[in-house]
């Protein structure tokens, strides 16, 4: 195996786990630490209860941004919606999900089935939802001005992985999901990844490496968004 692949694919998984974990737990920290202001911005409901339902409220149907930009809103919310939905097909990437589907029942042609369908509409739903964000960022004057450089780079890094799944998923020769398991296992449990197969396929590792680079990128940019939101709305609706 040659020098580039062994890092790419032997290295750069645990140095990314690594940096991701203690860069967000000091993230945390810090914002932990931060001194609640004595203001309330706007009106605060009167008990724990209530204010937690508006910061659930806020998490999962993205509230304010409703009231606000209704436009973006609709981009926004599938983007994140089919993102999860991705998150949770990946397992399949990682783990033999399929034994205990089966052993619920399903047959292999129905998840084989379920995965393309799903997976490749979420596929195509997430790439046009991310060029959208990207067009709106770069076309509206109003929003031009706020966009820095990081906002662009983290579209085009997320474009880039979607792009790549989508060919995996897409391609004329389907990607073998055994591959992907028996690698993520040897790394897993320490076991090395000389031999491996599904390190051989070009467009796996780029999708991959991309995907490890976004992960380490994460804590250290505005896309922690979604661990920050259960600190600012915790603190602006506070008494
Ligand atoms: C280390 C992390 C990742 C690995 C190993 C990985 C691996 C894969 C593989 C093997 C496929 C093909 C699945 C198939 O055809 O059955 C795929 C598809 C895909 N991946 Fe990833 N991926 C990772 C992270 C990500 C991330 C962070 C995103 C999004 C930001 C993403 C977006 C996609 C999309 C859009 C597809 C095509 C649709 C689908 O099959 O769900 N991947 N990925």
């Amino acid at each position: 195996m040659d020098l580039v692949r062994f890092m790419l694919g032997g290295v750069l998984p645990y140095v990314a786990v690594v940096v991701f974990i203690v860069a967000t737990a000091h993230r945390i920290y810090t914002w932990k630490r931060l001194a609640a202001p004595s203001m309330t911005l706007f009106p605060a409901p009167a008990d724990d209860k209530a204010n937690k339902k508006n910061v659930l409220k806020e998490a999962l149907l993205f509230r304010s941004l409703f009231g606000g930009d209704r436009v973006l809103w609709g981009f926004a919310w599938v983007f994140h919606v089919v993102l999860l939905l991705i998150f949770v097909g990946h397992l399949r990437v990682f783990t033999n999900v399929d034994s205990i589907l089966m052993t619920a029942g399903m047959s292999a042609e129905a998840i084989q089935a379920m995965s393309g369908g799903v997976g490749g509409a979420a596929g195509v739903v997430i790439l046009v939802a991310t060029v959208l964000l990207l067009a709106r960022r770069l076309a509206l004057p109003r929003v031009r001005e706020i966009t820095g450089a990081a906002d662009i780079l983290a579209l085009l890094l997320i474009g880039a992985i979607i792009v790549t799944g989508n060919m995996m998923r897409f391609g004329a020769e389907h990607f073998d999901l055994a591959l992907t398991r028996e690698y993520f296992a040897n790394l897993a449990t320490f076991g090395g990844v000389t031999g491996q197969a599904a390190l051989q396929n070009e467009v796996f590792m780029v999708h991959m490496v991309l995907a490890f680079l976004l992960i380490m990128v994460i804590p250290f940019s505005k896309i922690l968004h979604f661990g920050g939101i259960f600190f600012t709305h915790e603190l602006v609706r506070k008494h």
